[in-house]
């Protein structure tokens, strides 16, 4: 018998109604941006919000002058500010393996703060001011082995690698960073940090992009080559545990550990 002389078959039963999906969630302005024209003072708090639960505990480990705190409210975290001028040096922490829940890190990002010779260093004469804000002055005595904007790096790279000795698994490592023209190179910072943090087993969870309220002033500029820099970043990394993939690692609840011994723990 040919197909179309089939005999017709049973009518096809409905098809079961679906379930509605149900949206959740409510529609908001609110939601935190990526990229702000503000200070450090008022991003640092909303990235804090959004990253880091209440209670953990923080080591700013690049405290300086606290800007960053300024606007977070006290007792939100369990916060550990060191600095070298206060004699903590980032890259020796005297914290146990896995106690802490966040690192701030914040260090020197011009190369010119770091040179050897200090009448070749950053932040002389009318620029001291520079120099106050984003260094203490000292950090070339124990500074790393590489020279020009390899030095920013190292410093970085090292911070990172003690960051993540003293965070537990899952913790953040927020990283402040400004990419840098040095010896007539582009310098992509934020860019060589979140490559050179994957192979230490961080995972890059956020950026943010911080532009500066003010136009910058430019002295003795002769012939423009490459823009100006008038932004900078907040990088937000998440460690990845010893032996997983940060290829395949997915961004993770940040449960704060409370563990008696802990710094700032009870
Ligand atoms: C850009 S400032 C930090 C500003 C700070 N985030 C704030 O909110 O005021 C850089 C800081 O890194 C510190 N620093 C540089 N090298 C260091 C090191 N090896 N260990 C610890 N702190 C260091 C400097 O003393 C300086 O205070």
């Amino acid at each position: 018998m040919s197909e179309a002389e089939a005999e017709p078959g049973p009518p096809e039963a409905p098809a079961a109604a679906k379930p509605r999906r149900v949206q959740s969630g409510v529609a908001t302005a609110e939601a935190v941006l990526s990229a702000h024209v503000a200070g450090n003072a008022e991003l640092f708090p909303r990235i804090m919000a959004l990253h880091v639960p209440p209670g953990a505990v923080v080591a700013d480990v690049t405290f300086g002058g606290g800007v960053f705190w300024k606007r977070v409210p006290p007792g939100l975290y369990r916060l550990l500010a060191t600095d070298l001028s206060t004699g903590t040096d980032f890259r020796a922490l005297p914290y146990a393996d896995g106690s802490v829940d966040a690192v701030v890190l914040d260090p020197p990002y011009m190369e010119g703060l770091l040179r050897a010779k200090a009448e070749t260093r950053g932040g002389l004469g009318t620029h001291a001011a520079l120099r106050t804000a984003y260094s203490s002055g000292r950090e070339v005595a124990g500074a790393a082995s590489g020279r020009w904007h390899q030095a920013v790096l190292d410093l970085y790279l090292e911070a990172s690698g003690e960051a993540r000795r003293v965070l537990r698994d899952h913790g953040v490592l927020i990283v402040k960073c400004q990419d840098e023209v040095s010896a007539n190179r582009q310098e992509l910072t934020h860019v060589q940090l979140v490559c050179a943090l994957a192979e230490l087993g961080f995972y890059a969870r956020d950026l943010f992009v911080v532009v500066r309220p003010n136009r910058p002033n430019v002295a003795r500029l002769v012939r423009q080559v490459h823009a100006r820099k008038n932004h900078s970043y907040f990088l937000v990394f998440q460690k990845v545990p010893d032996g997983e993939s940060v290829a395949r690692y997915r961004t993770r609840d940040v449960p704060i550990a409370r563990r008696p011994g802990s710094p700032g723990g009870s």
